[in-house]
């Protein structure tokens, strides 16, 4: 008898898991969502770190968390190299954000999210907690379009021609920071609009491959473990993405060597941070341009809105889940 092909560890993984990918990542939103505005970014972040721990051991994955809340000594759950699920099952790479966002949460503002994805071991490159320098795109465009060694005007030439409008007609996303100025000035030149965001680039970097966010191209540098958040997002629905660590001091230069990383100035593609059959999903915590928060319903309940999708065949599914009262993951 002929022996059956073996599928991938990940090709059985990523049908199966992507849904209770969701779960995980309602729970993280659901327990993070008591500290909408209450100006407790600590206590907001701790309770989505522990709900989506609790939510992932229960999967039936040997998994390791590689982008996590930090390094061993610094963060007592979710740390990098921490292993997760049940055990069993194929071996699994982590990265996650319980809380992408968790100023905005505090405060009671749009876009916060919780966020994971994972892949087959040796996929998602292990990116230190230092600045990455992005630049992404949704998908249906040519290859090549953007290049983080153009400038902003060739950038935007080049993906208004793509799609067919004057440049006047982009809207990009941009980190509201200081360090932006440059970017934000030559935006402001070539007479695009900017929606400058308080926090949250993850979001930022998704709302490109949503029409309906009117966002086209997120430019800046932001948090590089959610530059492999956002380009396992991106390879799931066919957008484009280019990141290189930007390093303050010697410290953060060990802390990428520690991790495996040489050259320091490297450009990479979308596949360099996230290859492979990655799965993503995400939570809304607060509303933002693509995801609804959650939301408390009149019996004490809870209602979420996510989104989960396979690289593989570049599904993207809403999910609309009702909790009933007393929810708790498991
Ligand atoms: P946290 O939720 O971890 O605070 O991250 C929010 C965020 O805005 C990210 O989306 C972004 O990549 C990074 O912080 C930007 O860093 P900074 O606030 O130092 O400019």
């Amino acid at each position: 008898m002929a022996k059956k092909t073996d599928k991938t560890a990940t090709g059985e993984l990523d049908r199966i898991l992507v849904l209770e990918l969701v779960r995980v990542t309602e729970a993280a939103a659901v327990a993070a969502s008591r500290f909408i505005g209450r100006g407790d970014e600590q206590a907001a972040d701790a309770a989505a770190v522990e709900a989506m721990r609790a939510a992932l051991n229960g999967l039936r994955i040997s998994g390791t968390v590689v982008i996590g809340e930090g390094e061993r000594d610094e963060a007592p759950m979710l740390y990098i190299g921490e292993k997760v699920g049940r055990g069993k099952g194929p071996k699994i790479d982590i990265a996650l954000d319980p809380l992408e966002g968790t100023t905005i949460t505090a405060k009671g503002g749009p876009n916060a999210l919780a966020v994971v994805a994972l892949a087959e071991a040796g996929n998602l490159l292990h990116a230190p907690d230092t600045y990455m320098s992005k630049i992404a795109i949704g998908g249906g465009y040519p290859e090549d379009v953007i290049d983080l060694d153009n400038s902003v005007a060739e950038n935007i030439a080049n993906l208004a021609g793509a799609k067919g409008v004057a440049p006047e007609e982009i809207m990009a996303c941009v980190l509201d920071r200081p360090r932006h100025g440059e970017i934000i000035k030559q935006l402001r030149e070539l007479g695009c609009g900017i929606t400058l965001i308080p926090d949250g680039d993850v979001a930022g970097a998704i709302a490109t491959s949503n029409p309906d966010t009117g966002i086209d191209i997120l430019m800046g540098e932001g948090g590089a473990p959610e530059g492999v958040l956002a380009a396992a997002a991106l390879r799931c629905t066919g957008g484009q993405f280019q990141g290189r660590l930007i390093f303050r001091n010697d410290d953060e230069k060990a802390r990428a060597r520690r991790l495996g990383i040489d050259d320091l100035n490297r450009k990479y593609n979308l596949e360099d941070l996230a290859a492979g059959d990655v799965i993503f999903a995400a939570t809304g915590v607060t509303d933002g341009s693509f995801l609804n928060g959650v939301r408390r319903s009149p019996r004490g309940g809870f209602s979420t809105h996510s989104v989960a999708m396979r690289a593989s065949s570049q599904t993207v599914r809403w999910v609309t889940t009702d909790h009933t009262p007393g929810y708790r993951a498991r």
